[in-house]
């Protein structure tokens, strides 16, 4: 067999270079184009890609692709057509549960944050504008004793559910938005006895946190939109650590605008890294650049498992993390 050789989109950490270094060769190419990944792709140099999400694959190119896998450093994989990928032989993995903990503290911090107006707190205490404490300075939303809707009670809906819990909220969820099916009490486990499901109308009703935790998909694209935004509380919070499409971004700045929602917390949006740029002018918007994940042992554990699935793509085996079309 002749030496593996590895396409990286963008430096990442250990031990991902060691583990693709004693396999193969190695080639960084970082801020590469589309244009550019496409002949990278097609040429034939590469075996595998270990890719970022913002790497498209889609169905032609994957249809001309001269390589055995995709190596996804995200557990998301949104940007890969995964059913055309498997047409054309090519394998395709993820960095599944090592980053439920990570993102779940992001979106704790999103939600509390824009709960209790930290972002503004933060720029009236840095501009010099805090001269003693007064007791209408920066109120912002109860947290404990308030109600959490979960929107995707998957590995990282539990982890915030958890956590909620901790903060002596009520935790609701509805599993598949917008069209639900039933969970067992089996897979929730230790949650069964502390969260209840409902249909998504109800769950966007009851809220005053609404916590998204879907995959982006047909059905969850615009999921949250300018209906949905109008049916939440005046007093509600929205927080998105999953996939900026399942926000419509444009509605989302006339609902923070015109006071339909309190506040939101956004790690992702809609055309990243592109942002609305009213939602940047909004003090009732807490926003993150997509850093959910950027806790270092757990982008250590994905550094890992993408090299480990990618070593193997090369070698014409099953990945150990992989993806199913
Ligand atoms: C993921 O893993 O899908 C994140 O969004 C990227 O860190």
């Amino acid at each position: 067999m002749s030496t593996p050789r590895f396409l990286v989109t963008q430096e990442i950490p250990e031990p991902g270079p060691s583990i693709l270094r004693e396999a193969g060769e190695v080639d960084v190419r970082h801020g590469m184009s589309a244009a550019e990944l496409e002949g990278a792709v097609t040429s034939g140099d590469y075996d595998v890609v270990l890719a970022q999400v913002s790497d498209r694959f889609d169905a032609p190119l994957l249809a001309r692709a001269r390589i055995r896998g995709i190596a996804n450093y995200a557990v998301g994989y949104n940007n890969v057509d995964v059913p055309a990928a498997a047409e054309h032989g090519i394998a395709v993995g993820n960095t599944p549960d090592v980053l439920d903990d990570a993102t779940a503290n992001i979106a704790m911090l999103l939600f509390l944050g824009a709960a209790r107006r930290a972002h503004e707190a933060s720029e009236y205490l840095r501009g010099g504008h805090f001269t003693g404490l007064r007791p209408d300075l920066l109120v912002g939303q109860d947290v404990t004793g308030a109600t959490l809707g979960i929107a995707g009670m998957g590995r990282i809906g539990k982890a915030v559910a958890r956590r909620a819990l901790g903060f002596g909220m009520r935790v609701l969820f509805t599993q598949r938005p917008p069209h639900d099916r039933e969970v067992t009490r089996e897979e929730l486990g230790d949650l069964a006895d502390h969260v209840t499901q409902l249909p998504w109308d109800e769950l966007v009703r009851e809220s005053d946190y609404l916590s998204l935790h879907v995959p982006l998909t047909e059905s969850t694209t615009h999921l949250v939109d300018a209906d949905v935004l109008h049916r939440m509380k005046s007093t509600a919070v929205l927080v998105n650590t999953a996939r900026g499409p399942v926000v419509d971004e444009k509605a989302l700045v006339r609902a923070l605008r015109d006071g339909e929602i309190f506040a939101a917390g956004l790690d992702v949006f809609e055309n990243e890294p592109a942002v609305e740029p009213e939602l940047l002018e909004l003090p009732n918007a807490f926003l993150l650049p997509h850093v959910g994940s950027a806790e270092a042992g757990t982008r250590a554990g994905m550094a890992r498992m993408a090299a480990e699935n990618a070593v193997a793509m090369a070698r014409g085996e099953q990945p150990p993390y992989p993806v199913q079309p």
